[in-house]
């Protein structure tokens, strides 16, 4: 069993995107939006804005009120779409349950969609044009590659159908012509479809989820989860220790898949800042 660096990784897709601004010399400015007092949501965006000092991306955070109304926040989306200075616009969610996140989404302008969650870059993603990588996909992606893994014939499962990550990460198997199945909480005989995975995705955001009888020795599992155990303790959805000795790689949690994420966020704002030139 070999573990998968993801630390090591997203330092190499970071300094790549460092490499390219600072040789081309390019002013590129992301725009953070965090609404309320959400402590995760705190921390993801602090280490947005940290990757964006690292790799030379002026970050311009807009850390709203609780209370900040839909129409508010639209007129920021708004106003920043129309900002030359800003080429990718993140809105942090989880948003605050009176604001319509679907709406919010459809408003940033498709090309500063550092996020890629707009209808129309979903749409792109299906049709294998990547404007915009979905950030965690893309970063799951990176990790198979750094073990060397061919994808194409393999048989992948994802479990997990949200939009953020089970379904773009399905379309990138497929892309790279995997055999993919997604499963989800109505899934029959879940082991048995997850032993099958040469290659096992699991975003679920159950700590403890997958077993060691769900997984095929040699497999490649790759954890996207981030819960919290019954200690407090950071943890994905994978038994890790049983789990670890029957895989040929396992990404770990924390240090997996984690900052793939913000790298990735800094490659799909160094993208936007080329499509808008
Ligand atoms: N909340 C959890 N993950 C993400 C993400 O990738 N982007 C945004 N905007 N919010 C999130």
């Amino acid at each position: 069993m070999q573990l998968i660096d993801g630390k090591a990784v997203s330092q190499a897709v970071k300094e790549r995107v460092r490499d390219e601004i600072a040789q081309k010399g390019l002013k590129i400015g992301l725009a953070v939006v965090i609404v309320g007092n959400d402590q995760a949501s705190r921390v993801y965006v602090n280490n947005k804005k940290k990757a964006c000092e690292f790799c030379g991306i002026t970050s311009y955070e807009y850390a709203l009120p609780e209370e900040t109304t839909e129409e508010q926040l639209l007129e920021l989306v708004d106003t920043l779409n129309g900002d030359g200075k800003v080429n990718g616009i993140l809105v942090q969610l989880p948003l605050p349950k009176h604001i319509d996140e679907k709406k919010i989404i459809e408003h940033i302008s498709p090309m500063k969609d550092v996020d890629a969650f707009h209808a129309v870059n979903v749409g792109r993603i299906m049709i294998g044009d990547y404007a915009f990588l979905p950030c965690t996909p893309a970063g799951v992606m990176e990790l198979i590659h750094s073990t060397g893994t061919e994808v194409s014939g393999k048989e992948c499962v994802v479990i997990g159908r949200s939009n953020i990550v089970g379904k773009p990460m399905a379309m990138l198997l497929l892309h790279e012509n995997g055999t993919v199945t997604v499963c989800h909480s109505r899934t029959k005989d879940l082991a048995e479809v997850c032993r099958r995975a040469d290659i096992l995705v699991s975003a679920v955001g159950r700590a403890g989820f997958v077993t060691a009888d769900m997984v095929k020795d040699g497999a490649v599992v790759i954890d996207v989860g981030m819960n919290r155990n019954a200690e407090g303790k950071l943890c994905g959805d994978v038994d890790f220790d049983s789990v670890a000795p029957k895989c040929s790689f396992i990404t770990p949690v924390p240090g997996g898949v984690g900052p793939m994420t913000i790298a990735m966020l800094m490659e799909n704002t160094l993208r936007a800042k080329k499509l808008q030139s």
